[in-house]
């Protein structure tokens, strides 16, 4: 189990800092693709990576990868995968699957080939077969169809590894965390300097930082499908739970969160408890055009900020908007704010509004193109140098 072909996925845009996380966690060398890394791995990276990966949505292991031309071929290409050395026939099991330029007409009919050639096998190999469970399979198999070839991948994550296992409490829009990690990696902050979300909803990404500046490892709180997988033994999976346990260490960067909305802090509080960090996370009420810096040493603001109509800036900013039509533009203002009391800290704001920088006038430092699901954004950052970040009004 030492040369398995790991693929792992993740938010088109962070395919680089995702080889960059691969590497601190595993010393192994990945390549980045649009929407994932590839690197070749034994079966305790594969737990690793579960364990500590802030940025993959999952850990897969190829299986096969072949050409096909229709789904007699899928079906041969299914079968010749020894599925009993993967997984028991007690197990249920799921097929899952995505495709780019295939020529099939339905992959809901390819997915049930592949589904009965593992089926098939089981038949054959063991005198009986594993039962699908399309809710909650113990085992989920992926194909990925080309124009040309299937790949087929066994999954190690089980739920996507965004879900870390303490967020029960959601606000209205709230991040997936593995943006949030995005976010906080594309920012270069090193959890020696000060972070602050000033519109913090539930709190995700003040909730990772603070893990991070905790060593606590974003698996630490969940199970993986890797336990049901027959690789698995239970002695080094417990041996690295408590490697990484015994990595955890008080703060070192403070973390600050705050929101307009009440609830929402209320949120990020019993979240942040969940996730153990409520001890390193400042979290307050209050809106983000009247809150003055929480900390006196100048550091990174990470926002994802209210947009668009589902989202509305509420405090300040939405009562002007009430009050008159067109007055109180919020960005406009947060960015006067910022410009008066921010001097010396770095802002990054991830937003869908290409044209973020001249609403704010300012003049972005950096603009990194990340995708929250289907909708492409930018995360911007502007320097608060006092005065001199003002774009030429012309
Ligand atoms: C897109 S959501 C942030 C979601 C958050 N990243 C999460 O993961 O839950 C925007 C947040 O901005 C807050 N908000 C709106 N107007 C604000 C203001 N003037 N000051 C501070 N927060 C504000 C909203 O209450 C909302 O929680």
């Amino acid at each position: 189990m030492s040369d398995l072909n790991l693929f792992m996925p993740c938010a088109a845009g962070a395919e680089t800092l995702l080889a960059e996380e691969v590497q601190r966690i595993t010393a192994r060398e990945a390549k980045a693709h649009r929407a994932g890394v590839t690197l070749q791995a034994s079966w305790r990276d594969a737990m690793l990576l579960n364990l500590h990966s802030r940025l993959a949505q999952r850990v897969l292991i190829e299986l096969t990868n072949a050409p096909y031309r229709g789904e007699v071929d899928l079906y041969s290409v299914a079968t010749a995968v020894a599925w009993e050395d993967w997984f028991d026939v007690k197990r249920t099991f799921k097929v899952e699957i995505t495709a780019q330029h295939s020529p099939l007409k339905s992959l809901n009919f390819a997915a049930l080939k592949i589904k009965d050639a593992i089926a098939d096998r089981f038949r054959d190999k063991r005198g009986e077969r594993p039962s699908v469970d399309t809710q909650r399979p113990d085992i989920r198999i992926y194909a990925h169809l080309t124009a040309e070839r299937v790949t087929l991948y066994a999954d190690t994550s089980g739920e996507p590894l965004f879900k870390r296992g303490w967020r029960e409490d959601k606000g209205e829009a709230p991040l997936k965390e593995t943006l949030a990690a995005a976010m906080i990696a594309a920012s270069g902050w090193q959890a020696d300097t000060p972070l602050y979300d000033p519109c913090c909803g539930s709190g995700t990404i003040a909730i990772e930082a603070a893990q991070i500046a905790c060593g606590i490892a974003p698996g630490s709180l969940r199970r993986f499908a890797f336990e049901k997988l027959l690789p698995f033994d239970a002695k080094p999976w417990q041996l690295l739970r408590e490697e990484a346990k015994a990595r955890h260490h008080a703060p070192t960067a403070p973390v600050f969160g705050s929101d307009v909305a009440f609830r929402m802090v209320d949120f990020a509080r019993r979240n942040a408890e969940r996730a153990g960090v409520a001890h390193a996370i400042n979290l307050r009420g209050g809106d983000a055009l009247q809150r003055m810096p929480p900390s006196d040493t100048p550091g990174v603001m990470l926002v994802n900020p209210p947009y668009g109509e589902r989202i509305e800036a509420a405090g300040v900013a939405g009562r002007e908007r009430a009050q008159a039509e067109g007055g109180g533009d919020f960005f406009a203002q947060l960015a006067a704010h910022w410009k008066a009391h921010y001097a010396g800290w770095n802002a990054w704001v991830l937003t869908p509004d290409m044209k973020l920088p001249s609403r704010m006038r300012l003049k972005e430092s950096r603009r990194v193109p990340m995708w929250n699901g289907p909708i492409e954004c930018r995360l911007f950052r502007f320097d608060m140098v006092k005065g001199s970040a003002r774009k030429d009004a012309a």
